[in-house]
């Protein structure tokens, strides 16, 4: 490149950025578009709609309640791989409680292997189910905590479903009413959550 082409361009970037910097630079910061939506969506008959893209929301950790420790028996012998919606994460991570609208989402999955190369254990195998935990005083004005259940699929390892209607209180909420810390949710065997619970301005902590 040349000495001239060369300040043609420094000139062309220069008077680009001065233009990128114009547009920044108005009366008043323009707000951030929001990258959040409703993670809870629900049918005109109540049936909550499966989220989508779930994956990609915030993995909290995955209990696992294994045969081979409970005489062959577990009640939930699969790894329960848990996600909450990016959203309701924040609001956790700025005041350690649950807001309106949290979904919390459990995806069952088998244990398959039991050895690896790095040695004899529990390794994920295939999506077996999904359960979800919604909170919304308007839907569940009298559940515990305001929460509602949900099961996607009829049997484990049964279709998916795209929409499931809220359980009785005796078939979920009652055991975790029981058993979980606190609101509903069992946070004690999340240690995402755990460290993660009233850190202030949700920067740190990770
Ligand atoms: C006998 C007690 C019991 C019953 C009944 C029960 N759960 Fe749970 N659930 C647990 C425990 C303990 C955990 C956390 C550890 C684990 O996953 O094994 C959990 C985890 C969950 C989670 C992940 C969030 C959390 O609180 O840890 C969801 C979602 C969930 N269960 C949904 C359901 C649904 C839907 C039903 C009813 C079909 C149900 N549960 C019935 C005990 C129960």
């Amino acid at each position: 490149m040349n000495v001239l082409s060369s300040i043609v361009l420094t000139s062309v970037l220069v008077a680009v950025g001065c233009a990128a910097g114009m547009s920044d630079g108005g009366t008043k910061p323009q707000e951030k578009p929001s990258m959040m939506t409703e993670a809870a969506r629900f049918d005109a008959e109540g049936n909550l709609l499966q989220p989508k893209g779930y994956r990609r929301w915030i993995y909290v950790g995955a209990p696992l309640t294994p045969n081979d420790m409970n005489n062959g028996k577990a009640a939930f012998p699969e790894f329960h791989s848990v996600y909450v919606d990016p959203e309701s994460f924040d609001h956790w991570e700025k005041t350690g409680t649950w807001r309106d609208g949290t979904v919390v989402l459990k995806e069952l999955v088998s244990v398959g292997s039991k050895s690896a190369s790095s040695g004899k254990g529990y390794f994920m195998g295939d999506f077996l189910g999904l359960e979800a935990a919604v909170k919304s005083k308007q839907r569940f004005p009298d559940a515990a905590g305001n929460w509602g259940f949900f099961r996607f699929t009829d049997e484990k390892g049964g279709p998916i479903h795209a929409k499931a209607t809220a359980l009785p209180e005796s078939a979920c909420s009652s055991c975790h009413n029981a058993g979980a810390d606190e609101d509903l949710i069992f946070s004690q065997y999340y240690p995402v959550l755990r460290a993660a619970k009233g850190v202030t301005s949700g920067m740190m902590g990770r």
